[in-house]
């Protein structure tokens, strides 16, 4: 069974990402929840399948690189990322550096842990979790846009860079999604759902090796009420 490393698992999106893989996967989830990581390995489990649970800070280069370095990993989902979306002058320099940090930076570090597997096998998938926030502005988006065109720029490169290699890279940009992600008193009825997005996920692997899906935008269909 090929291994799907995500990141970001232990709620949202990621963890829908790591439950529709895991019939055809062995999981790996990476987040800080301890709480949230064992109750997913117990539902993925109760479907019959495996999970290995790794409680990383993904702000810590170092912990990436002693708990991922030399991973042998077929899919790389890079999904993990945090919003403080708010008008620059308003924004912490704290929150700033998170957005960095966790939604662009890690992808440096826990890619680089597992792409030279990939290489030496010659296969492998990587997916990078980005927005539509990532090619479009919005409000308060100073911060958390920028690290979402970072991600979209990142993954055209690497894609480029690794093809030949026989890895392939993709970005999936959702539009709005009913997580924890979106203010509390949001109206979330028309919004995707995490699965939504892991659907997409899901479909982008099942591609045949010679095709390449690379960018892949999900958008809810009923127009905001
Ligand atoms: N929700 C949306 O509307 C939407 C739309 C477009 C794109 N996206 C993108 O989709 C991805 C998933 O978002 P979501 O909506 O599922 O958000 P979420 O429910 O808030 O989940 C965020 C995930 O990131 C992890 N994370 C945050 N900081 C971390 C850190 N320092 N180290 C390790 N893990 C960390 C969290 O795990 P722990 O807290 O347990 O560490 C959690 O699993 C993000 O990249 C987001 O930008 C979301």
């Amino acid at each position: 069974m090929p291994t799907a490393l995500i990141t970001g698992a232990t709620r949202g999106i990621g963890r829908a990402i790591a439950l529709r893989l895991a019939p055809t996967h062995d999981i790996i989830a990476v987040g800080r929840g301890d709480v949230e990581l064992h109750r997913l390995l117990d539902d993925i489990s109760a479907i019959g399948g495996t999970c290995q649970p790794v409680r990383l800070d993904l702000r810590r280069p170092d912990a990436i690189a002693s708990a991922l370095g030399g991973s042998s990993v077929d899919v790389l989902v890079n999904n993990a990322g945090v919003m403080h979306k708010k008008p620059l002058l308003q924004l912490e320099a704290s929150e700033w550096h998170e957005m960095v940090d966790v939604n662009y930076n890690a992808l440096f570090h826990v890619t680089r842990a597992v792409l030279p597997g990939m290489m030496l096998r010659g296969s492998g998938h990587i997916v990078n979790i980005a927005s539509i926030a990532g090619r479009s502005a919005f409000f308060g988006g100073a911060g958390y846009a920028s690290t979402k065109h970072a991600v979209i720029g990142f993954s055209e490169s690497l894609m480029l860079e690794v093809r030949d290699h026989g890895v392939r890279v993709s970005v999936v940009c959702p539009g709005s999604v009913a997580t924890g992600m979106v203010e509390r008193d949001a109206d979330t009825s028309w919004m995707l759902t995490p699965d939504d997005v892991a659907q997409a996920v899901a479909g982008i692997l099942a591609t045949p090796p010679h095709a390449l899906v690379f960018q892949l935008e999900v958008r809810a269909s009923q127009p905001r009420k």
